[in-house]
């Protein structure tokens, strides 16, 4: 573990157990992107006009062979909210139109969706997914209580935010299809987190955070389309690749990925970012750490006062682990874990409700979960933050 740790940039001084709202990028890759803006420093014409659309092209290769899908139809974005805002701002939307989604979903998203549902007169659905939740069936059933005639798509995150939990995505995607719906899947934590495989999971259009669990620097994400989609959707930001006077051979790669000048270096670090999984034996890592962080989440729980939200198993959790808790001011708690104890971890509020939850990344130590746990433990016993 310390040969990885030492490989990270991470402040000693911070025990670091929120990798998942931002990622942390190891120094080889960091230097990799540094590399990039250097040469595009260096020679900048050039490298705009001349290698970047090459470059871009083998990263995204790389990356298409990493997720199962073509390099022509995924291209890079900043992050998933900007994907996302890509496909919901064009979605043939009109008057009585229904996206079922959840409850559980990244406030973000739920915002761009009703803003743009809100334009048209659509209505965005949030099922509610009991928690806990207790089986697969029971959340598939849950969801599609919400499917009427009206319902022209779904939105799912794979893994979700505040709550950490992995939905049955490949199940929900596999009916969804069956019932001739539009399949459109958040997975902002899953590259480099859990597999995933484009080929073969039913997803019309899938974004997923490259800058999380597979380690490149911020600005690192993907918005994948399925082929026969592509033209549905227009630029976010309308550049020379709409209407180019020099198209190549795909529409959709002209439309998205030039958006005006801007520093593509994150983008560029793919390849780097694979070449260090494979270095580290990443999947054995991921799936040890997988296992002490499920092996915690009881803890957690007991340490915290809180609940548990799902069976403990791969099902359900990947390396985060998510809590409801008795928190009467969430502000509170979270500052007094950083000031206090200098551990950083989300305390977030979602729906009637406060959670917690911890990352375990292949930098973290069990020494790491056991100091939170005694922090909690001692929050809860001298102040009324943990009820
Ligand atoms: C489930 C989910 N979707 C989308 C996002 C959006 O990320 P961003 O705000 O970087 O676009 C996040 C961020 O953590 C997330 O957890």
């Amino acid at each position: 573990m310390e040969k990885i740790r030492s490989k990270f940039l991470l402040n000693p001084e911070v025990t670091h157990l929120n990798h998942g709202s931002f990622g942390a990028c190891p120094k080889p890759i960091f230097e990799d992107y540094q590399k990039w803006q250097l040469e595009l420093e260096k020679n900048t014409v050039n490298f705009f006009v001349k290698q970047g659309p090459q470059l871009l092209r083998q990263s995204r290769a790389a990356l298409g062979e990493f997720i199962g899908c073509n390099e022509d139809d995924v291209v890079f974005t900043m992050n998933p909210s900007y994907a996302l805002n890509i496909i919901i701002k064009s979605f043939p939307l009109k008057a009585g139109d229904e996206i079922l989604g959840t409850d559980l979903e990244y406030g973000a998203m739920d915002r761009t969706w009703n803003y743009y549902c809100g334009k048209v007169g659509a209505k965005y659905v949030q099922q509610k997914i009991s928690l806990p939740t207790f089986s697969k069936e029971q959340i598939i059933e849950e969801f599609f209580a919400g499917l009427t005639k009206n319902t022209k798509a779904i939105f799912i995150s794979h893994i979700t935010s505040t709550t950490a939990l992995r939905l049955p995505v490949e199940e929900i995607c596999a009916i969804a299809k069956e019932k001739g719906l539009i399949t459109i899947v958040d997975g902002a934590h899953i590259p480099g987190h859990i597999s995933l495989d484009l080929a073969t999971l039913q997803a019309d259009i899938y974004t997923g955070a490259c800058h999380k669990w597979l380690l490149t620097p911020k600005g690192c994400s993907f918005l994948y389309v399925k082929r026969e989609l592509q033209d549905l959707f227009d630029p976010l930001i309308i550049s020379w690749g709409y209407e180019s006077d020099a198209p190549t051979h795909s529409r959709f790669i002209d439309y998205h990925q030039l958006q005006g000048t801007r520093d593509f270096a994150a983008f560029l670090t793919i390849p780097k970012a694979l070449e260090f999984r494979k270095n580290f034996d990443w999947k054995t890592v991921s799936a040890e750490q997988r296992k002490t962080s499920q092996a915690n989440y009881q803890r957690f729980a007991e340490a915290a006062n809180g609940m548990i939200l799902c069976p403990i198993s791969d099902d359900f959790l990947g390396q985060m682990c998510s809590i409801r808790i008795n928190c009467p001011d969430f502000e509170k708690l979270g500052a007094t874990l950083y000031n206090e104890y200098k551990i950083e971890i989300p305390v977030f509020p979602h729906g009637d409700f406060v959670y917690t939850r911890y990352s375990f990344q292949g930098y973290n130590t069990q020494a790491e979960l056991d100091t939170l746990f005694a922090a909690l433990s001692e929050i809860r016993s001298t102040t009324n933050l943990l009820g």
